[in-house]
């Protein structure tokens, strides 16, 4: 059977290519899907999708008109699927809940310490000849106080590995107390976290109740001279209210691996556009923020790891068996 999978990249084809078989063939196209383009995928009775596709009711009714039963998500997150249209319309959809939790927590890592100790600035200094080290202080991760708000899967790898440095972890995530207490971590309210931590990672999914979590109140919470990682979704945080934190200099230093506005820059070249977005363009000009492209997923054990639960969600449908990792109705 062909499926349809859209905002395909190079890299993504090639691992999908590898995992096909026989019973499931990949007709890959580079676009994104949306209510433009969903007519590309008209007879394709399964879709593949990716993070920033719109799966909302309009391209879903144009899916369902052509005959699409099924949505295989290639990613983890489903905020972009309206799932309540999707079970009206008759469409079930999956997704691939854990592909590289390993990859999300080092790359969160690596922004960590990449801002802590200033690694892009001190790797352009040296580049030009200049070793001088003003500028380029850091701070222990030592004895610092950890906040992960969300202690699932990946919450969890990265508050033990920066308990391997000496980190104090507090842990917010009211649906996962008793786990995270087992593994040893603090488990706190959400007001004792932003009051506490030197430094605060999101690992919780975007619904409504986590839309905007970190907001204009919450910064005022924070510790003046805070770390604030986002490599979770976007949305979690009010880009504007942090931005202005940062211009007060009460947020010292901010990762970002997602964005709330990234539907429209993310995944592709825009080296030669004037960006008309004022609000990322202003943060990629601060020296104390480093916003990488959604690609903490980014490594080869995760690419491959999608496209072969991508293949086995599409043959359980196929073969009419429970749908393992069905999200929704
Ligand atoms: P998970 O489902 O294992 O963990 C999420 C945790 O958040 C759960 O323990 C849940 O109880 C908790 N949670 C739910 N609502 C909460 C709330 N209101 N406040 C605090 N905690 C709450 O998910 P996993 O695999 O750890 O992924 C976390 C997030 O990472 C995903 O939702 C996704 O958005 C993001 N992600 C980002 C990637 C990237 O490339 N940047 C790749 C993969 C995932």
């Amino acid at each position: 059977m062909q499926i349809a999978v859209f905002s395909a990249k190079p890299y993504d084809q090639a691992f999908l290519l590898r995992a096909a078989t026989a019973e499931v063939e990949f007709q890959c196209f580079e676009l994104q899907l949306n209510p433009s383009t969903a007519v590309m995928a008209h007879g394709a009775v399964v879709v593949s999708a990716f993070v920033n596709d719109d799966l909302g009711r309009e391209t879903l009714s144009l899916l369902a008109e052509g005959g699409t039963r099924l949505i295989a998500l290639r990613c983890a997150g489903y905020n972009q699927v309206d799932l309540a249209a999707a079970a009206e319309l008759g469409i079930r959809v999956v997704n691939v809940p854990a592909y590289s939790p390993y990859a999300v927590a080092e790359h969160t890592i690596a922004l960590m310490l990449a801002l802590s100790r200033k690694l892009p600035r001190a790797y352009n200094r040296v580049r030009d000849g200049n070793f001088s080290l003003d500028g380029l202080l850091g701070f222990d991760f030592y004895a610092k106080t950890l906040g992960v708000i969300g202690g699932g899967k990946i919450g969890q790898l990265v508050a033990e590995r920066m308990r391997a440095f000496g980190c104090r972890i507090l842990i917010y995530d009211p649906f996962n107390e008793e786990t995270c207490r087992r593994l040893g971590f603090e488990s706190v309210d959400l007001d004792s976290l932003f009051e506490a931590s030197d430094i605060i990672s999101l690992h919780c999914p975007l619904n409504d109740q986590t839309r905007h979590l970190i907001n204009r109140d919450s910064v005022a919470q924070m510790k003046p001279g805070v770390m604030l990682i986002n490599t979770s979704r976007g949305a979690l945080m009010d880009t504007q209210a942090v931005l202005d934190g940062l211009k007060a200099h009460h947020i010292a230093y901010l990762g970002m691996d997602v964005y709330e506005q990234e539907g429209s820059l993310f995944f592709e070249d825009h080296s030669l556009d004037i960006i008309q977005d004022d609000v990322i363009q202003r943060l990629i000009t601060l020296p104390n923020v480093i916003v990488t492209g959604h690609q903490a997923y980014f490594t080869k054990e995760a690419l491959q790891h999608i496209a072969e639960t991508t293949v086995s969600n599409i043959l359980e449908y196929l073969e009419d068996k429970p749908l393992t990792y069905q999200v929704g109705g």
